[in-house]
Protein backbone atom coordinates (compact mmCIF):
# COMPACT_ATOMS: atom_id res chain seq x y z
CA UNK A 1 0.00 0.00 0.00
CA UNK A 2 2.76 2.36 1.02
CA UNK A 3 4.88 1.01 -1.84
CA UNK A 4 1.96 2.30 -4.31
CA UNK A 5 1.84 5.69 -3.19
CA UNK A 6 5.61 5.44 -3.20
CA UNK A 7 5.26 4.75 -6.92
CA UNK A 8 2.71 7.52 -7.63
CA UNK A 9 4.86 9.96 -5.30
CA UNK A 10 7.72 9.62 -8.10
CA UNK A 11 5.54 9.65 -11.21
CA UNK A 12 4.29 13.04 -9.96
CA UNK A 13 7.63 14.23 -9.10
CA UNK A 14 7.79 13.91 -13.84
CA UNK A 15 4.55 15.03 -14.60
CA UNK A 16 4.99 18.20 -12.36
CA UNK A 17 8.90 18.89 -13.08
CA UNK A 18 9.71 18.19 -9.65
CA UNK A 19 12.85 15.15 -10.63
CA UNK A 20 13.45 13.75 -13.93
CA UNK A 21 15.43 10.87 -15.15
CA UNK A 22 19.38 12.34 -15.79
CA UNK A 23 19.96 11.46 -19.64
CA UNK A 24 16.49 10.50 -19.91
CA UNK A 25 16.69 10.67 -24.04
CA UNK A 26 18.95 8.49 -23.93
CA UNK A 27 17.61 5.67 -21.75
CA UNK A 28 18.82 7.56 -18.71
CA UNK A 29 22.10 6.81 -16.51
CA UNK A 30 21.71 5.15 -13.30
CA UNK A 31 20.70 6.56 -9.72
CA UNK A 32 21.47 10.24 -11.15
CA UNK A 33 18.76 12.23 -11.63
CA UNK A 34 17.84 16.50 -12.58
CA UNK A 35 15.61 18.68 -11.17
CA UNK A 36 13.25 20.36 -12.98
CA UNK A 37 11.71 24.17 -12.81
CA UNK A 38 9.67 23.15 -9.54
CA UNK A 39 12.17 20.84 -8.52
CA UNK A 40 15.02 23.23 -8.31
CA UNK A 41 12.58 26.28 -6.29
CA UNK A 42 12.20 23.37 -3.68
CA UNK A 43 15.56 22.38 -3.34
CA UNK A 44 16.71 25.69 -3.02
CA UNK A 45 14.25 26.36 -0.46
CA UNK A 46 15.11 23.45 1.36
CA UNK A 47 19.11 24.85 1.66
CA UNK A 48 17.97 28.51 2.48
CA UNK A 49 16.16 26.94 5.34
CA UNK A 50 19.03 24.87 6.37
CA UNK A 51 21.72 27.56 5.37
CA UNK A 52 19.62 30.38 7.16
CA UNK A 53 19.28 28.31 10.64
CA UNK A 54 22.57 27.62 10.34
CA UNK A 55 24.31 30.86 9.33
CA UNK A 56 21.99 33.80 9.94
CA UNK A 57 20.91 32.47 13.48
CA UNK A 58 24.24 31.81 14.86
CA UNK A 59 26.78 34.57 15.30
CA UNK A 60 29.81 31.32 15.82
CA UNK A 61 28.72 29.56 12.72
CA UNK A 62 29.85 30.65 9.28
CA UNK A 63 29.72 29.46 5.84
CA UNK A 64 32.23 28.38 2.75
CA UNK A 65 32.14 26.75 -0.44
CA UNK A 66 34.87 24.79 -0.77
CA UNK A 67 36.12 22.84 -4.40
CA UNK A 68 34.79 19.38 -5.54
CA UNK A 69 38.16 18.66 -6.70
CA UNK A 70 40.63 18.52 -3.90
CA UNK A 71 44.12 17.21 -3.46
CA UNK A 72 44.38 13.24 -3.32
CA UNK A 73 46.35 13.25 -0.35
CA UNK A 74 43.28 14.50 1.62
CA UNK A 75 41.56 11.24 1.10
CA UNK A 76 44.29 9.20 2.48
CA UNK A 77 43.96 11.53 5.41
CA UNK A 78 40.49 11.13 5.93
CA UNK A 79 40.83 7.10 5.78
CA UNK A 80 37.96 7.56 2.46
CA UNK A 81 41.30 5.34 0.40
CA UNK A 82 41.86 2.81 2.71
CA UNK A 83 38.55 2.66 5.03
CA UNK A 84 35.52 4.19 2.59
CA UNK A 85 33.83 0.90 1.49
CA UNK A 86 30.59 -1.51 1.39
CA UNK A 87 30.95 -5.08 1.98
CA UNK A 88 29.17 -6.24 -1.35
CA UNK A 89 28.21 -9.82 -1.94
CA UNK A 90 27.07 -11.32 -5.56
CA UNK A 91 24.23 -13.74 -6.15
CA UNK A 92 25.64 -16.10 -8.84
CA UNK A 93 22.25 -16.67 -10.74
CA UNK A 94 20.83 -13.79 -11.26
CA UNK A 95 24.29 -11.83 -11.17
CA UNK A 96 23.25 -9.17 -9.26
CA UNK A 97 25.35 -7.24 -6.59
CA UNK A 98 24.13 -6.27 -3.34
CA UNK A 99 25.52 -4.99 0.01
CA UNK A 100 25.73 -7.56 2.24
CA UNK A 101 24.88 -5.40 5.32
CA UNK A 102 22.10 -3.95 3.75
CA UNK A 103 20.65 -7.55 3.10
CA UNK A 104 20.63 -8.01 6.48
CA UNK A 105 19.15 -5.25 8.03
CA UNK A 106 15.88 -5.84 5.66
CA UNK A 107 15.90 -9.19 7.07
CA UNK A 108 15.68 -7.55 10.57
CA UNK A 109 13.13 -5.47 8.84
CA UNK A 110 11.08 -8.11 8.08
CA UNK A 111 11.15 -9.53 11.96
CA UNK A 112 10.12 -6.04 12.98
CA UNK A 113 7.67 -6.16 10.41
CA UNK A 114 6.04 -9.50 12.10
CA UNK A 115 6.06 -7.56 16.12
CA UNK A 116 4.35 -4.62 14.23
CA UNK A 117 1.14 -7.12 13.04
CA UNK A 118 0.92 -8.73 16.10
CA UNK A 119 0.56 -5.20 18.03
CA UNK A 120 -1.71 -4.19 15.20
CA UNK A 121 -4.22 -6.90 15.35
CA UNK A 122 -3.82 -7.13 18.96
CA UNK A 123 -4.47 -3.00 19.43
CA UNK A 124 -7.94 -3.36 16.89
CA UNK A 125 -8.67 -6.70 18.85
CA UNK A 126 -8.72 -4.95 22.56
CA UNK A 127 -9.54 -1.35 21.17
CA UNK A 128 -8.95 1.31 23.53
CA UNK A 129 -8.49 -1.13 26.76
CA UNK A 130 -5.13 -2.20 24.48
CA UNK A 131 -2.07 -1.86 26.68
CA UNK A 132 1.06 -1.80 24.34
CA UNK A 133 4.02 -1.87 26.33
CA UNK A 134 2.35 -4.67 28.14
CA UNK A 135 1.36 -6.77 25.21
CA UNK A 136 5.25 -6.44 23.57
CA UNK A 137 6.38 -7.44 26.92
CA UNK A 138 4.43 -10.72 27.85
CA UNK A 139 2.82 -12.01 24.56
CA UNK A 140 4.22 -15.58 23.43
CA UNK A 141 4.60 -14.72 19.79
CA UNK A 142 5.58 -11.01 19.91
CA UNK A 143 8.88 -12.15 22.34
CA UNK A 144 9.43 -15.09 20.55
CA UNK A 145 10.12 -12.82 17.15
CA UNK A 146 11.85 -10.20 19.37
CA UNK A 147 14.64 -13.12 20.63
CA UNK A 148 15.16 -13.92 16.96
CA UNK A 149 15.54 -10.07 15.85
CA UNK A 150 18.03 -9.83 19.60
CA UNK A 151 20.14 -12.73 18.58
CA UNK A 152 20.35 -11.54 14.70
CA UNK A 153 20.84 -7.90 15.69
CA UNK A 154 23.85 -8.97 18.36
CA UNK A 155 25.64 -11.15 15.97
CA UNK A 156 25.16 -8.43 12.77
CA UNK A 157 26.41 -5.71 15.02
CA UNK A 158 29.37 -8.03 16.34
CA UNK A 159 30.54 -9.21 12.92
CA UNK A 160 30.40 -5.45 11.65
CA UNK A 161 32.20 -3.90 14.07
CA UNK A 162 35.16 -6.69 13.83
CA UNK A 163 35.04 -5.88 9.79
CA UNK A 164 34.14 -9.85 9.83
CA UNK A 165 33.62 -10.48 6.39
CA UNK A 166 33.23 -14.23 6.56
CA UNK A 167 30.34 -13.84 9.52
CA UNK A 168 28.35 -11.82 7.34
CA UNK A 169 28.20 -14.39 4.45
CA UNK A 170 27.17 -16.94 7.01
CA UNK A 171 24.83 -14.45 8.54
CA UNK A 172 23.20 -14.35 5.25
CA UNK A 173 23.05 -18.12 4.39
CA UNK A 174 21.88 -18.62 7.92
CA UNK A 175 19.15 -16.92 7.61
CA UNK A 176 18.03 -18.53 4.21
CA UNK A 177 18.50 -15.01 2.57
CA UNK A 178 17.36 -15.19 -1.03
CA UNK A 179 18.27 -12.96 -4.33
CA UNK A 180 15.36 -11.13 -4.77
CA UNK A 181 15.82 -11.88 -8.52
CA UNK A 182 16.81 -15.16 -8.49
CA UNK A 183 14.99 -16.79 -5.72
CA UNK A 184 18.26 -18.14 -5.10
CA UNK A 185 20.71 -18.54 -2.57
CA UNK A 186 23.72 -19.38 -4.41
CA UNK A 187 25.80 -16.68 -3.09
CA UNK A 188 29.61 -15.93 -3.60
CA UNK A 189 32.15 -14.45 -0.61
CA UNK A 190 31.38 -11.00 0.71
CA UNK A 191 34.21 -8.06 -0.61
CA UNK A 192 34.77 -5.01 0.30
CA UNK A 193 34.08 -2.38 -2.76
CA UNK A 194 35.65 1.37 -2.56
CA UNK A 195 32.85 3.90 -2.99
CA UNK A 196 34.98 7.12 -4.52
CA UNK A 197 34.52 7.85 -8.42
CA UNK A 198 38.28 9.11 -9.81
CA UNK A 199 39.38 10.75 -12.49
CA UNK A 200 43.00 12.46 -13.92
CA UNK A 201 43.69 16.13 -13.35
CA UNK A 202 46.55 17.08 -16.14
CA UNK A 203 47.49 16.12 -19.26
CA UNK A 204 48.71 12.51 -19.13
CA UNK A 205 51.84 12.74 -21.04
CA UNK A 206 52.69 15.57 -18.15
CA UNK A 207 52.20 12.93 -15.52
CA UNK A 208 48.66 13.12 -14.76
CA UNK A 209 47.58 12.94 -11.23
CA UNK A 210 44.26 10.85 -10.32
CA UNK A 211 42.08 12.42 -8.09
CA UNK A 212 38.59 11.75 -6.43
CA UNK A 213 35.10 13.36 -6.70
CA UNK A 214 34.41 14.39 -3.16
CA UNK A 215 31.98 11.62 -1.22
CA UNK A 216 31.47 13.92 0.95
CA UNK A 217 31.76 17.98 1.50
CA UNK A 218 33.09 17.72 5.27
CA UNK A 219 36.70 17.67 3.63
CA UNK A 220 36.48 21.39 2.41
CA UNK A 221 35.74 22.23 5.89
CA UNK A 222 38.77 20.55 7.70
CA UNK A 223 41.21 21.81 5.40
CA UNK A 224 39.84 25.20 5.46
CA UNK A 225 39.75 25.71 9.41
CA UNK A 226 42.76 27.65 9.75
CA UNK A 227 42.10 29.74 6.78
CA UNK A 228 38.32 30.29 8.57
CA UNK A 229 39.37 30.16 12.34
CA UNK A 230 42.25 33.01 11.02
CA UNK A 231 40.82 35.62 8.87
CA UNK A 232 37.50 35.25 10.92
CA UNK A 233 38.89 35.32 14.49
CA UNK A 234 36.99 32.67 15.33
CA UNK A 235 36.88 31.28 19.15
CA UNK A 236 35.65 27.96 20.07
CA UNK A 237 33.51 26.81 19.76
CA UNK A 238 32.28 27.72 16.22
CA UNK A 239 31.15 26.11 13.66
CA UNK A 240 31.96 26.00 9.02
CA UNK A 241 28.91 24.95 7.50
CA UNK A 242 28.64 23.97 3.48
CA UNK A 243 26.22 23.14 0.92
CA UNK A 244 27.83 21.06 -2.23
CA UNK A 245 27.96 17.91 -4.55
CA UNK A 246 28.81 14.51 -3.40
CA UNK A 247 29.95 11.65 -5.73
CA UNK A 248 29.43 8.03 -3.97
CA UNK A 249 29.37 4.82 -6.53
CA UNK A 250 26.83 3.61 -4.87
CA UNK A 251 25.89 -0.06 -5.90
CA UNK A 252 22.83 -0.29 -4.14
CA UNK A 253 20.90 2.66 -5.32
CA UNK A 254 17.38 2.02 -5.17
CA UNK A 255 14.62 4.04 -3.92
CA UNK A 256 14.77 6.99 -6.32
CA UNK A 257 16.36 9.52 -5.19
CA UNK A 258 16.89 8.49 -1.42
CA UNK A 259 20.25 6.93 -2.65
CA UNK A 260 22.06 8.69 -5.86
CA UNK A 261 25.73 8.63 -7.32
CA UNK A 262 25.94 12.32 -7.53
CA UNK A 263 23.88 13.85 -4.49
CA UNK A 264 23.65 16.92 -2.74
CA UNK A 265 25.46 17.56 1.37
CA UNK A 266 24.44 20.29 3.47
CA UNK A 267 27.20 19.73 6.28
CA UNK A 268 28.28 21.60 9.50
CA UNK A 269 31.44 20.60 11.62
CA UNK A 270 31.38 22.06 15.15
CA UNK A 271 34.70 22.73 16.25
CA UNK A 272 34.96 22.82 20.16
CA UNK A 273 37.09 22.44 23.10
CA UNK A 274 38.46 18.92 23.69
CA UNK A 275 35.93 17.11 26.35
CA UNK A 276 33.08 19.20 25.73
CA UNK A 277 32.20 16.97 22.18
CA UNK A 278 29.65 14.74 23.87
CA UNK A 279 27.39 18.00 25.56
CA UNK A 280 27.69 19.56 21.78
CA UNK A 281 26.49 16.34 19.97
CA UNK A 282 23.69 15.85 22.78
CA UNK A 283 22.94 20.10 22.04
CA UNK A 284 22.61 19.52 17.79
CA UNK A 285 20.75 16.38 18.29
CA UNK A 286 18.39 17.86 19.99
CA UNK A 287 18.47 21.27 17.42
CA UNK A 288 18.51 19.25 14.57
CA UNK A 289 15.41 17.20 15.72
CA UNK A 290 13.40 20.39 16.28
CA UNK A 291 14.88 21.62 12.60
CA UNK A 292 12.92 18.73 10.89
CA UNK A 293 9.96 19.24 13.32
CA UNK A 294 9.32 22.43 12.64
CA UNK A 295 8.08 21.81 9.42
CA UNK A 296 5.29 20.02 10.88
CA UNK A 297 5.18 16.79 9.92
CA UNK A 298 4.50 14.78 12.85
CA UNK A 299 7.09 14.35 15.79
CA UNK A 300 5.58 10.90 15.69
CA UNK A 301 7.42 10.31 12.18
CA UNK A 302 10.79 10.62 13.62
CA UNK A 303 13.41 9.00 15.56
CA UNK A 304 16.78 8.52 16.21
CA UNK A 305 18.69 5.57 15.36
CA UNK A 306 22.02 5.31 17.38
CA UNK A 307 24.76 3.29 15.37
CA UNK A 308 25.79 -0.20 15.44
CA UNK A 309 29.36 0.40 13.96
CA UNK A 310 30.97 3.57 14.81
CA UNK A 311 32.61 5.14 11.95
CA UNK A 312 36.86 4.92 11.89
CA UNK A 313 36.62 8.66 13.04
CA UNK A 314 33.72 8.99 15.28
CA UNK A 315 33.08 8.65 18.98
CA UNK A 316 29.36 8.95 19.14
CA UNK A 317 27.00 8.69 16.53
CA UNK A 318 23.29 8.78 16.08
CA UNK A 319 20.51 9.37 12.42
CA UNK A 320 17.64 10.91 12.24
CA UNK A 321 15.27 8.77 10.45
CA UNK A 322 11.89 9.76 9.15
CA UNK A 323 8.82 7.30 8.47
CA UNK A 324 8.70 7.10 4.51
CA UNK A 325 6.86 5.00 2.77
CA UNK A 326 8.83 2.33 2.83
CA UNK A 327 9.76 2.44 6.42
CA UNK A 328 12.17 4.67 8.79
CA UNK A 329 15.17 5.92 7.15
CA UNK A 330 18.25 8.09 7.89
CA UNK A 331 17.77 11.25 6.45
CA UNK A 332 20.88 13.06 8.56
CA UNK A 333 23.94 11.95 10.47
CA UNK A 334 25.14 13.34 13.12
CA UNK A 335 28.62 12.46 14.24
CA UNK A 336 31.00 13.05 17.58
CA UNK A 337 34.32 13.00 14.90
CA UNK A 338 36.74 13.80 17.92
CA UNK A 339 39.92 15.30 16.58
CA UNK A 340 40.72 12.35 13.96
CA UNK A 341 40.23 14.36 10.87
CA UNK A 342 42.61 17.46 11.52
CA UNK A 343 44.98 15.75 13.33
CA UNK A 344 45.27 13.44 9.92
CA UNK A 345 45.62 16.36 7.68
CA UNK A 346 48.06 17.97 10.47
CA UNK A 347 49.93 14.66 9.74
CA UNK A 348 49.51 13.88 6.03
CA UNK A 349 50.66 17.76 5.87
CA UNK A 350 52.80 18.87 8.08
CA UNK A 351 51.09 21.96 8.55
CA UNK A 352 50.52 22.91 12.32
CA UNK A 353 46.65 22.70 12.69
CA UNK A 354 45.74 23.93 16.12
CA UNK A 355 43.76 26.21 18.08
CA UNK A 356 45.69 28.56 20.63
CA UNK A 357 43.10 28.62 23.67
CA UNK A 358 44.16 31.91 25.74
CA UNK A 359 42.24 31.02 28.56
CA UNK A 360 44.27 27.77 28.99
CA UNK A 361 47.05 29.22 27.56
CA UNK A 362 47.85 26.31 25.33
CA UNK A 363 47.18 24.74 21.75
CA UNK A 364 45.53 21.84 21.06
CA UNK A 365 43.54 19.99 17.90
CA UNK A 366 39.68 20.84 18.42
CA UNK A 367 37.25 18.22 18.45
CA UNK A 368 34.82 18.22 15.69
CA UNK A 369 30.70 17.54 16.55
CA UNK A 370 29.51 17.09 12.30
CA UNK A 371 26.05 17.61 11.38
CA UNK A 372 25.49 15.90 7.88
CA UNK A 373 22.20 15.99 6.21
CA UNK A 374 21.52 15.06 2.42
CA UNK A 375 19.95 17.79 0.52
CA UNK A 376 18.06 15.24 -1.88
CA UNK A 377 17.59 12.95 1.11
CA UNK A 378 15.39 15.76 2.60
CA UNK A 379 13.42 16.95 -1.03
CA UNK A 380 12.44 13.44 -0.86
CA UNK A 381 11.39 13.34 2.92
CA UNK A 382 9.26 16.80 2.42
CA UNK A 383 7.65 15.50 -0.55
CA UNK A 384 6.52 12.10 0.92
CA UNK A 385 5.25 13.92 3.72
CA UNK A 386 3.13 16.45 1.86
CA UNK A 387 1.76 14.33 -0.94
CA UNK A 388 -1.67 13.28 -0.32
CA UNK A 389 -4.97 12.59 -2.20
CA UNK A 390 -7.94 13.48 -0.92
CA UNK A 391 -11.74 13.25 -1.54
CA UNK A 392 -13.68 16.57 -2.25
CA UNK A 393 -16.39 17.23 -3.63
CA UNK A 394 -17.09 20.20 -6.58
CA UNK A 395 -19.69 23.13 -6.22
CA UNK A 396 -23.04 20.52 -7.67
CA UNK A 397 -21.44 17.97 -5.23
CA UNK A 398 -20.01 15.67 -7.45
CA UNK A 399 -16.88 13.63 -5.89
CA UNK A 400 -13.58 14.03 -7.21
CA UNK A 401 -10.09 13.30 -5.73
CA UNK A 402 -7.32 16.04 -5.75
CA UNK A 403 -3.87 15.39 -5.83
CA UNK A 404 -2.16 17.91 -3.03
CA UNK A 405 1.17 18.64 -2.06
CA UNK A 406 0.11 20.49 0.95
CA UNK A 407 3.98 21.66 1.55
CA UNK A 408 5.04 24.12 4.41
CA UNK A 409 3.95 27.44 2.36
CA UNK A 410 8.19 28.35 3.36
CA UNK A 411 8.97 25.54 0.78
CA UNK A 412 6.82 25.68 -1.86
CA UNK A 413 8.33 26.57 -5.36
CA UNK A 414 5.80 28.88 -6.34
CA UNK A 415 3.70 30.96 -3.06
CA UNK A 416 0.95 32.17 -5.28
CA UNK A 417 -0.62 31.55 -8.66
CA UNK A 418 -2.92 34.98 -10.13
CA UNK A 419 -5.60 33.55 -12.85
CA UNK A 420 -8.00 35.60 -14.28
CA UNK A 421 -11.35 34.74 -14.77
CA UNK A 422 -11.60 34.81 -18.15
CA UNK A 423 -9.00 35.60 -20.92
CA UNK A 424 -10.80 39.50 -21.75
CA UNK A 425 -12.10 42.38 -20.55
CA UNK A 426 -8.90 43.63 -19.63
CA UNK A 427 -8.91 40.79 -16.35
CA UNK A 428 -5.70 39.20 -17.62
CA UNK A 429 -3.65 42.88 -17.48
CA UNK A 430 -5.14 43.26 -14.54
CA UNK A 431 -3.76 40.09 -12.76
CA UNK A 432 -0.43 40.72 -14.30
CA UNK A 433 -0.69 43.53 -12.99
CA UNK A 434 -0.92 42.25 -9.40
CA UNK A 435 1.98 39.76 -10.19
CA UNK A 436 4.35 42.84 -11.21
CA UNK A 437 3.86 44.36 -7.99
CA UNK A 438 4.85 40.76 -6.20
CA UNK A 439 7.11 39.09 -8.09
CA UNK A 440 9.78 41.08 -6.37
CA UNK A 441 9.19 39.38 -3.13
CA UNK A 442 7.98 35.81 -4.21
CA UNK A 443 7.95 33.46 -6.46
CA UNK A 444 4.62 33.91 -8.21
CA UNK A 445 2.76 32.28 -11.00
CA UNK A 446 0.44 33.45 -13.61
CA UNK A 447 -2.10 31.38 -15.06
CA UNK A 448 -5.15 31.53 -17.60
CA UNK A 449 -5.57 28.44 -18.81
CA UNK A 450 -8.54 25.75 -18.58
CA UNK A 451 -11.66 26.50 -16.08
CA UNK A 452 -10.64 27.74 -12.57
CA UNK A 453 -10.85 24.57 -11.16
CA UNK A 454 -8.86 22.82 -13.08
CA UNK A 455 -6.19 25.71 -12.62
CA UNK A 456 -6.73 24.97 -8.51
CA UNK A 457 -5.41 21.30 -9.28
CA UNK A 458 -2.73 22.08 -10.86
CA UNK A 459 -1.38 24.52 -8.72
CA UNK A 460 -2.27 21.90 -5.47
CA UNK A 461 -0.32 19.62 -7.51
CA UNK A 462 3.09 21.41 -7.21
CA UNK A 463 1.94 22.44 -3.89
CA UNK A 464 1.22 26.25 -3.88
CA UNK A 465 -0.03 27.80 -1.22
CA UNK A 466 -1.98 31.03 -2.25
CA UNK A 467 -4.36 31.16 -5.78
CA UNK A 468 -5.72 34.73 -6.63
CA UNK A 469 -8.37 34.91 -9.02
CA UNK A 470 -9.21 38.32 -10.69
CA UNK A 471 -13.06 38.84 -12.06
CA UNK A 472 -14.85 41.50 -13.10
CA UNK A 473 -15.80 43.10 -9.66
CA UNK A 474 -11.46 43.55 -9.25
CA UNK A 475 -11.83 45.99 -11.81
CA UNK A 476 -14.50 48.37 -9.61
CA UNK A 477 -12.98 47.29 -6.28
CA UNK A 478 -9.95 46.33 -6.21
CA UNK A 479 -10.45 43.14 -4.48
CA UNK A 480 -9.90 39.59 -5.09
CA UNK A 481 -10.60 36.08 -4.18
CA UNK A 482 -7.56 34.30 -2.39
CA UNK A 483 -7.68 30.21 -2.19
CA UNK A 484 -6.57 28.41 -0.01
CA UNK A 485 -4.64 25.41 -0.67
CA UNK A 486 -5.15 23.30 2.35
CA UNK A 487 -8.82 24.40 3.38
CA UNK A 488 -9.85 25.07 -0.04
CA UNK A 489 -11.94 28.33 1.38
CA UNK A 490 -11.95 31.69 -0.47
CA UNK A 491 -11.91 35.23 0.97
CA UNK A 492 -12.63 38.46 -0.71
CA UNK A 493 -10.01 40.61 0.07
CA UNK A 494 -8.11 43.82 -1.26
CA UNK A 495 -5.57 43.55 -3.79
CA UNK A 496 -3.43 45.83 -1.13
CA UNK A 497 -3.46 43.12 1.50
CA UNK A 498 -1.78 40.05 -0.79
CA UNK A 499 1.45 41.12 0.57
CA UNK A 500 0.71 41.23 3.75
CA UNK A 501 -0.86 37.42 3.56
CA UNK A 502 1.07 36.17 1.77
CA UNK A 503 4.83 37.12 3.82
CA UNK A 504 3.17 36.15 6.80
CA UNK A 505 3.02 32.49 5.87
CA UNK A 506 5.74 32.49 3.30
CA UNK A 507 8.72 33.87 5.30
CA UNK A 508 10.93 30.87 7.82
CA UNK A 509 10.71 33.59 10.92
CA UNK A 510 8.11 31.13 12.05
CA UNK A 511 10.16 28.22 11.41
CA UNK A 512 13.22 29.36 12.61
CA UNK A 513 10.74 30.63 15.99
CA UNK A 514 10.34 26.68 16.54
CA UNK A 515 13.99 26.22 16.96
CA UNK A 516 15.48 24.56 19.78
N1 LIG B 1 30.29 13.66 6.41
C1 LIG B 1 29.57 12.58 6.96
C2 LIG B 1 28.77 11.87 5.97
O1 LIG B 1 28.91 12.09 4.77
P1 LIG B 1 26.90 10.05 5.73
O2 LIG B 1 26.02 9.45 6.78
O3 LIG B 1 27.66 9.13 4.84
O4 LIG B 1 27.88 11.02 6.52
C3 LIG B 1 25.30 12.07 5.40
O5 LIG B 1 26.02 11.01 4.83
C4 LIG B 1 23.96 12.24 4.72
O6 LIG B 1 24.14 12.39 3.31
C5 LIG B 1 23.02 11.06 4.86
O7 LIG B 1 22.29 11.13 6.06
C6 LIG B 1 22.12 11.22 3.65
O8 LIG B 1 21.09 12.16 3.92
C7 LIG B 1 23.05 11.82 2.62
N2 LIG B 1 23.54 10.78 1.70
C8 LIG B 1 24.58 9.93 1.89
N3 LIG B 1 24.74 9.13 0.82
C9 LIG B 1 23.78 9.48 -0.07
C10 LIG B 1 23.41 9.03 -1.37
N4 LIG B 1 24.09 8.08 -1.99
N5 LIG B 1 22.34 9.63 -2.00
C11 LIG B 1 21.66 10.62 -1.39
N6 LIG B 1 21.97 11.08 -0.17
C12 LIG B 1 23.00 10.53 0.49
Amino acid sequence: MAEDVFKKLVAHCKEYGFVFQSSEIYDGLGAVYDYGQNGVELKNNIKKYWWDSMVMLNENIVGIDSAIFMHPTIWKASGHVDAFNDPLIDNKDSKKRYRADVLIEEQLAKIEEKINKEVEKAAKRFGDAFDEAQFRSTNARVLEHQEKWDALHNRFAKALNDGNLEELRQIIVDEEIVCPISGTRNWTEVRQFNLMFSTEMGSTSDGALKIYLRPETAQGIFVNYLNVQKTGRMKLPFGIAQIGKAFRNEIVARQFIFRMREFEQMEMQFFVKPGTELDWFEKWKTTRMSWHQSLGFGAENYRFHVHEKLAHYANAAVDVEYKFPFGFKEVEGIHSRTDFDLSQHQQYSGKKIQYFDTEKNESYVPFVVETSIGVDRMFLQVLSASYKEEEVSDASGQKDTRVVLSLPPQLAPVKMAVMPLVKKDGLPEKAREIIDDLKFDFNCMYDEKDSIGKRYRRMDAIGTPFCVTVDHQTLEDNTVTIRYRDTMEQDRVEISKLRAIIAEAVSMKSLFAKLK
